[in-house]
């Protein structure tokens, strides 16, 4: 065989082998993540939240669903689901019936626009060079939105979709402010603006898609945790460097994990977490050195 033709076989083969690594064993390699968030008064006992995103359900995904199964053996005190939860019109009954023992503990749940819409085929290459705001050109939801959203209001777990509300867990009173998804414009900031009570222990603010501007304007009203998803951590990621995208205006260098926002400032700046996710567009059925993710974060009085 030619050098050339060699090289080009030896290319294609693992080419393919990655992308069987990727498809078949990464993203069904879930990871549980942990980390601490100094962010509670002092002397409060330590609150175990969940985070969980973008886990974008399709049926037949056993995998997934009894992972999700596993998570309440962690306890935590509070769910927080930042949304992109289904994927096909049959995903809502099995992912109430995953969640399970999870729904009973106190919950805050947002959407994002996968939960309204059913995926379509895309070019990933297009994350290279844009984000997929505005890229959404449909306006009626044909997927079960309502009755996803339904299903965890029943449970007791607070709609935060452009709302505002104040819930209990773990012995802490917690004022809760989110947005819907801005990438379907469906976010209104206007509709709960306004400074967060200070009375409260814990200021959460959840949304799906970590858009800098929203975000800026949680910071500005004072809150004390920001929590999103949708960046699926870039997704395809570079074995030592990290991600190259984040499918929004987020920069690469916090695509997932826990940032301060903005990334300048003092010390009453928001901790940010962002979730790389659980899943994957059923169109874009693979992750490299990014595995599918939720975490427990710790949260623990802060320092000072
Ligand atoms: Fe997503």
């Amino acid at each position: 065989m030619r050098a050339p033709l060699r090289a080009l076989t030896l290319a294609a083969v693992a080419g393919g082998a990655a992308l069987g690594y990727a498809s078949i064993v990464e993203r069904n390699w879930f990871a549980l993540r942990r980390a601490d968030v100094p962010v509670l008064p002092a002397g409060s006992e330590p609150l175990r939240l969940l985070h969980l995103s973008d886990m974008h359900l399709t049926p037949g995904r056993h995998r997934l669903l009894s992972w999700l199964r596993s998570l309440d053996a962690l306890a935590p005190d509070l769910v927080v689901n930042t949304g992109d939860s289904i994927a096909h019109a049959e995903s809502v009954l099995p992912l109430l019936d995953a969640l399970g023992p999870l729904l009973d503990r106190p919950g805050v749940f947002v959407y994002g626009s996968n939960d309204l819409y059913s995926p379509i085929p895309a070019n990933p290459l297009r994350y290279l060079w844009g984000t997929s705001a505005k890229r959404n050109h449909r306006h009626v939801p044909d997927l079960p939105w309502a009755e996803l959203g339904a299903g965890m209001a029943a449970a007791g777990w607070m709609d935060a979709n452009n709302a505002r509300g104040r819930i209990k867990a773990g012995g802490l009173d917690i004022e809760v402010g989110g947005v819907h998804d801005s990438h379907v414009s469906r976010a209104h900031y206007e509709d709960i603006a306004g400074p967060a009570d200070p009375t409260a222990d814990l200021r959460l603010g959840v949304m799906h898609s970590p858009e800098p501007a929203i975000m800026d304007q949680f910071a500005a009203d004072g809150y004390d945790l920001l929590l999103a998803g949708h960046t699926h951590g870039g997704q395809v990621c570079v074995p030592g460097y990290g991600s190259l995208v984040t499918n929004c205006g987020l920069e690469p260098e916090r695509a997932s994990g826990l940032h301060r926002h903005p990334v300048e400032g003092g010390p009453a700046r928001p901790w940010l977490h962002v979730s790389a996710g659980l899943g994957t567009s059923p169109w874009v059925p693979f992750r490299f050195a990014c595995r599918p993710e939720a975490t427990l974060l710790t949260l623990v009085p802060r320092i000072g």
